[in-house]
């Protein structure tokens, strides 16, 4: 969601801000702006709707406006349309503050209609112009007293960074629910929604906690808990190359992603595995603690939650106790069963989706204990977690995720080895023939990325349908989610995942010739069953393009349309296979529709507004 970037130092600012949030596009974003000081032109603030190249050229690179201290802002519209005049900076009445903001401020309407009834006029339908007109209102001279006056007004999740035309030398950065970074440089310092807008310029930052305020100059920062005492902050390396983020040659960040998942799970799980075991650093859940488990409770949105479907199934096999999968939005509000037994296990990419973390908050309250599989290094989920088990995914910047997926799910078949091991469910045999397939992964997939052409003879069969179902059986079915996913995602076509057997149940009357049907069937244990609704949408007209793996190929040759096979791997490590033709399927589609591949409409990469 919304981007924010924050420079002071001695250089020109306008290329940097423009620089920073160009490596945050990625979050998805309808418009951008800067707000930029200088003690001859004073505040100057340009904002434009549309691609950050609108604003770059209105700016000429930058080279338009001066100035070695301002903010930078990428909006996702929340309150008011996508325009110049709703996106940030938000600017008060008299122009004296500039604010950007990520997340929303729950009760604007009060304020908006205290400070109107006061004689503020306000020009834009955001909710984040109270902000920047209350600490106009507050102001007395005395900076911190007008932003501490704010912070006790308004409610809500916040990502703020403000600049103060009377104090030209300093940015404050506000956190609250929403991720925000601070860079140490020398002779400058940054702020930003993440770690990617800065490390051009530093790799030693601050991870600002809920509640925190920081105030940057060019020399130096100071943090301040809520009651504006000073904090002591850990400082962090940040070690990842900055090409990680970068497209190194590939057209489409995703695609990248798609060829980098045989070496992000080697980096996830070959560490992992010493002397044909499961060794997980820092993990301090106990056999007695299993023993006494009453429940796994797994919490996530999107893409991370069709991981906990996946992760059901395996575990509920290998523990033989009860899994529970939670969309983190739905959480909160359906009193969950959860006690002091129970494992919450929360799987997030960013670490910072907003539902994911406040049903974890909920959890934990509850009395559960946290385990998260988490991609972002001091990501707030990380943090507040009481194990996180990390996926070595490297920076993912296409919207549509694929190798934090892929991870993901290595890092539940880690668990599931591990609490079995621990509880003592699986036998020496079984658990060497699952370590020993674990481990191929990523050769078998490096297998199907070879012949990615096939893949793309198929997506430029079936491009233009715009109705696709998705049937599985069992782990068919959950990974089946995801690839509707994909195709819902970056292609902008309505699909829809189905159980198998729950296709008589409704959903086949939509079946007409030419319907799509793209068929999983590589349980082998429950392939003859999904042969029998393939056959039942066949006789209704459906185009099937089964996926299956190498051993059933004939058989499935004599159901389906077209067949994609992968290689034969253990029945529990199917979906990590299952989910690289149906990625690539989608992106290929997707290239044939002209879609923004990376960047798809309506979409953010971290989604920190409920
Ligand atoms: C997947 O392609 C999506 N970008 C989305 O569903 C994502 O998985 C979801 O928003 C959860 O994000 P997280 O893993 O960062 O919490």
């Amino acid at each position: 969601m919304c981007g924010i970037v924050g420079y002071v130092g001695a250089d020109e600012v306008a290329p940097i801000l423009l620089d920073g949030l160009s490596r945050l596009e990625y979050r998805g974003y309808d418009s951008a702006g800067i707000a930029v000081w200088s003690g001859q032109d004073g505040m100057q603030v340009v904002k434009a709707k549309g691609r950050l190249q609108v604003l770059s050229d209105i700016v000429a690179g930058g080279k338009n406006v001066t100035g070695s201290i301002g903010l930078g802002h990428t909006r996702w519209a929340t309150h008011g349309e996508p325009s110049d005049v709703n996106s940030h900076p938000q600017v008060s009445e008299q122009g004296r503050f500039a604010v950007v903001h990520n997340g929303i401020i729950e009760n604007y309407m009060q304020i908006k209609e205290f400070l109107q009834s006061r004689g503020v006029r306000f020009v834009s339908q955001t909710d984040t112009e109270v902000v920047a007109q209350l600490l106009e209102y507050y102001y007395d001279g005395d900076l911190m007293g007008a932003v501490s006056k704010v912070l006790h007004r308004i409610e809500g999740a916040y990502a703020l960074g403000i600049l103060c035309a009377d104090c030209p030398d300093k940015l404050v950065a506000i956190r609250k629910d929403s991720p925000l970074v601070v860079g140490l440089g020398e002779g400058f310092n940054l702020l930003a929604s993440d770690v990617t807008a800065m490390i051009k310029y530093t790799r030693e930052v601050y991870y600002l906690d809920d509640g925190e305020i920081a105030v940057l100059d060019k020399d130096g920062v100071q943090v301040y808990d809520g009651y504006f005492q000073p904090v002591e902050k850990e400082l962090h390396h940040v070690d990842w190359e900055i090409s990680a983020a970068e497209k190194g040659g590939y057209e489409h960040f995703m695609f990248k992603e798609i060829m980098e998942q045989p070496k992000a799970i080697r980096d996830t799980v070959f560490p992992r595995i010493q002397d044909g075991k499961v060794v997980l650093d820092d993990f301090t859940i106990t056999k007695e603690y299993l023993e006494e488990l009453d429940k796994i409770y797994i919490i996530a949105c999107g893409s991370s939650y069709y991981v906990g479907m996946v992760a059901k199934y395996n575990f509920e096999k290998l523990l033989r106790k009860p899994v529970e999968v939670a969309l983190a939005s739905e959480f909160r509000y359906c009193e969950p069963i959860v006690t002091d037994k129970t494992l919450a296990l929360v799987i997030s990419q960013s670490g910072e989706t907003i539902d994911t973390l406040a049903a974890m908050r909920e959890a934990k309250r509850l009395g559960a204990r946290v385990l998260s599989i988490v991609n972002v290094v001091g990501s707030t989920i990380a943090r507040e977690s009481d194990d996180v088990i990390y996926t070595w995914a490297g920076p993912e910047i296409a919207v549509a995720t694929t190798k934090a997926y892929s991870t993901q799910l290595a890092v539940t078949y880690l668990l599931g080895l591990k609490f079995a091991e621990l509880l003592n469910t699986i036998s020496d045999e079984d658990y060497g023939e699952l370590v020993r397939a674990l481990l191929t992964i990523p050769s078998k997939i490096e297998e199907i990325l070879a012949h990615k052409e096939d893949i793309q003879h198929y997506a430029a069969l079936y491009f233009n349908h715009n109705s696709v179902f998705f049937i599985g059986r069992n782990l068919d079915y959950a990974v089946s989610l995801e690839g509707s996913l994909k195709l819902k995602e970056i292609c902008y076509i309505h699909s829809e995942a189905y159980a198998a057997g729950e296709l008589k149940h409704g959903p086949i009357s939509l079946v007409e010739d030419g319907t799509l049907v793209v068929a999983l069937a590589s349980c082998t244990n429950l392939f003859d069953k999904l042969m029998s609704n393939v056959k039942e949408v066949k006789a209704r007209g459906a185009d099937v393009l089964g996926i299956s793996i190498e051993s059933q190929r004939e058989e499935l040759h004599k159901s389906v349309d077209a067949a994609i096979l992968v290689p034969d791997i253990h029945p529990m490590l199917l979906p990590s296979l299952d989910v690289i033709p149906m990625q690539l399927f989608a992106y290929y589609v997707a290239l044939m529709r002209g879609c923004d591949i990376d960047k798809p409409r309506n979409l953010a990469k971290s989604v920190t507004v409920e």
